[in-house]
């Protein structure tokens, strides 16, 4: 049976940290995965702006040997005449083994899945869920701590809309002794379907802040985001909450030496470009582990691994 992947929880701890062995393989070894995808197609429909998330993908099948087509914009496809996603999605699957889709609207991948043969894999829907970001996050974390158990994980900004922080709490809670400080304004709490569904359900600690000065001193993890603009409604108050968190070196001076910094980018204007520097910024080591990580994904999603080639 083919499998897809819609959201982290498709995938078992086990799963995933098998994942994250074969990422960190490739990582250390290319050259053993250049012909793994060879004859292989992926397909990319990104209705929505990317640039880490369809770039890597595409930068991963290229890497195994593989080729991809698709559509960087929906105006750039039928789509612009009214085409569904079940139909652009049975399209593709006349031309691709597998998919890659980032779609505005909450649901659309599981539309896709559900219409085709092919795995589906979901690169971001809506504010709803980003699985390889949270694979990409993981696997940093486990690159950067050695572990990804018995951490203070600080998650700071747009809370509200930011599917990868979502992603990011149910993956994590998976794993043992976690704690949670969600550091956010009150208009941008994370939803209460993720507290009581994930954090309440899980017995996970976690506390609501506002303040990031007060919560960094006790954080091994700050994963910030940026104010999701194309989720607001009022533009009035996406202006009011956009700077509400702006990391700078001043403020990391309360932060453990051995903190990490990650983001999922784009970056705003949420963290300075000074703290660049700073050996704990990992986000830019983080763009980079989400091509190996999506590399493990799509060899694992086509049945296929190294040995075999
Ligand atoms: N992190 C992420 O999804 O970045 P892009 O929107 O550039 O793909």
């Amino acid at each position: 049976m083919k499998k897809d992947l819609i959201t982290i929880s498709d995938l078992t701890v086990e799963e995933i940290d098998q994942l994250i062995e074969v990422g960190k393989d490739i990582k250390d070894h290319p050259q053993d995965y250049q012909e793994v995808c060879a004859h292989k197609i992926l397909g990319t429909l990104f209705y929505e702006p990317s640039t880490r998330t369809r770039l890597s993908f595409t930068s991963a099948m290229m890497s195994m040997g593989g080729q991809v087509l698709g559509f960087s914009s929906a105006g750039n496809s039928s789509v612009a005449k009214g085409e569904s996603v079940a139909d652009t999605a049975k399209t593709v699957e006349c031309f691709a083994d597998i998919i890659a889709m980032r779609h505005p609207k909450e649901g659309a991948p599981y539309v896709a899945a559900h219409n085709v043969d092919i795995p589906v894999i979901n690169a971001g829907d809506g504010g709803h869920h980003h699985p390889t970001q949270t694979l990409t996050d993981l696997i940093t974390i486990s690159l950067e701590m050695g572990r990804l158990d018995n951490l203070v994980v600080g998650c700071c900004g747009d809370l509200k809309f930011g599917r990868t922080v979502h992603s990011l709490i149910m993956a994590m809670s998976r794993y043992a002794n976690i704690k949670f400080v969600l550091i956010s304004p009150d208009e941008l709490k994370v939803p209460e379907n993720v507290k009581t569904e994930i954090l309440d359900a899980n017995g996970i600690p976690y506390e609501e802040v506002s303040s990031l000065d007060e919560a960094i001193p006790k954080l091994d993890i700050l994963y910030m985001t940026r104010v999701q603009k194309e989720r607001f409604f009022n533009e009035a108050d996406y202006l009011r909450l956009k700077d509400s968190y702006i990391l700078t070196p001043h403020k990391l001076k309360n932060a453990k030496e051995d903190m990490r910094i990650l983001h999922p980018l784009p970056r705003v204007n949420e963290i300075s470009t000074a703290v660049d520097k700073d050996p704990r910024a990992a986000y830019f080591r983080q763009v980079q582990n989400g091509k190996y990580i999506r590399m493990a994904l799509i060899m694992k999603l086509l049945g296929l691994s190294k040995e075999a080639h």
